[in-house]
């Protein structure tokens, strides 16, 4: 049996992979606002810290997987873009910065942060907000999608997943990451009827846009069926699973994205793509 630390933990799709750990045997450690082992604020830096810390200590040191599910919608309101940013993105980010030695020292760790479809089928995202959280800067990835106003939270929101599938990507291949066991990977939901959800659907102006969004199977994804999902992806069978974003959106994501992925190496890249393999050789 095994030690895991899940975020968002009290609510939704944390809620849900917690249950199905408990029942299968395994300690795990939770991190929420409240109701938790770990009690965090993680829009905080001091919060993320102190959780970050907090889980270490309270597994010894060793971790035999995390399952990043904290996170905020596009929720109207001025001051949450810089919110979503950071609960969102550094609240995955950090946390998993300071948690890799303890994964590492399970020897064959299993990561799963929850992204989103929002990273590919929400139009214009601003490259600048991705790249300053890229960069490790919320402030100044809240300050490229003020410009957009009312829909300020919509793009943070985007952005905030668009720039966590990228840094899956980038890190789960690093020696550090895959080269110590450890097995980093997204899953991308689309809409998932969670308490987060529901928010949006109760507000007329988001459920407008929530309900003509298409979702080729028709109807909304359950939380339950997502922790399905996110326990095979932390089970053996995900050995050679390893810098993927899985999308289990109901097909919204191949609706609008179908010819954009699988993407053939472009001629103009060729030189880059050679050198990349050559520094690795
Ligand atoms: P939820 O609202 O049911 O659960 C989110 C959890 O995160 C809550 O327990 C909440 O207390 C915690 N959280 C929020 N702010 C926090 C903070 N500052 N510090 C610590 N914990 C905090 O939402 P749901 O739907 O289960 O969301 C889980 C993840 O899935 C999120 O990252 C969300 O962005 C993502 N997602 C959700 C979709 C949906 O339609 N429900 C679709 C795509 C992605």
């Amino acid at each position: 049996m095994g030690t895991y630390a899940v975020t968002g933990a009290r609510s939704g799709m944390g809620r849900a992979v917690v249950e199905r750990l408990v029942a299968a045997g395994h300690t795990v450690v939770t991190v929420d606002l409240s109701d938790a082992d770990v009690v965090a604020d993680l829009s905080e830096a001091d919060g993320r810290r102190r959780a970050a810390a907090e889980v270490v200590a309270a597994c010894d040191g060793r971790l035999d997987g995390a399952v990043m599910a904290a996170g905020i919608g596009p929720v109207p309101g001025r001051e949450m873009p810089r919110r979503i940013l950071d609960v969102n993105y550094l609240g995955s980010v950090e946390l998993l910065n300071t948690w890799r030695p303890a994964l590492a020292a399970s020897g064959e760790a299993r990561v799963v942060v929850i992204t989103s479809n929002s990273a590919t089928v929400v139009p214009a995202v601003p490259r600048r907000a991705v790249d300053a959280l890229l960069a490790g800067d919320a402030q100044r990835a809240a300050s490229a999608v003020a410009k957009y106003r009312k829909h300020a939270p919509t793009m943070a929101y985007a952005a905030s997943k668009v720039a966590l599938s990228r840094w899956v990507r980038r890190q789960a291949v690093e020696s550090v990451w895959a080269g110590e066991g450890i097995r980093l990977n997204g899953l991308a939901p689309g809409a998932v009827l969670t308490p987060l959800l529901e928010a949006q659907l109760n507000d007329p102006a988001q459920a407008r846009h929530v309900k003509q969004f298409p979702i080729p199977i028709g109807d909304y994804g359950d939380p339950g069926d997502i922790a399905d999902w996110v326990v095979f992806m932390l089970g053996p069978s995900a050995h050679s699973l390893c810098g993927s974003v899985v999308f289990v959106d109901g097909g919204s994501d191949a609706w609008f994205r179908a010819d954009d992925w699988p993407r053939p190496v472009p001629i103009r890249a060729i030189r880059r793509y050679f050198k990349r393999m050559r520094a690795a050789q």
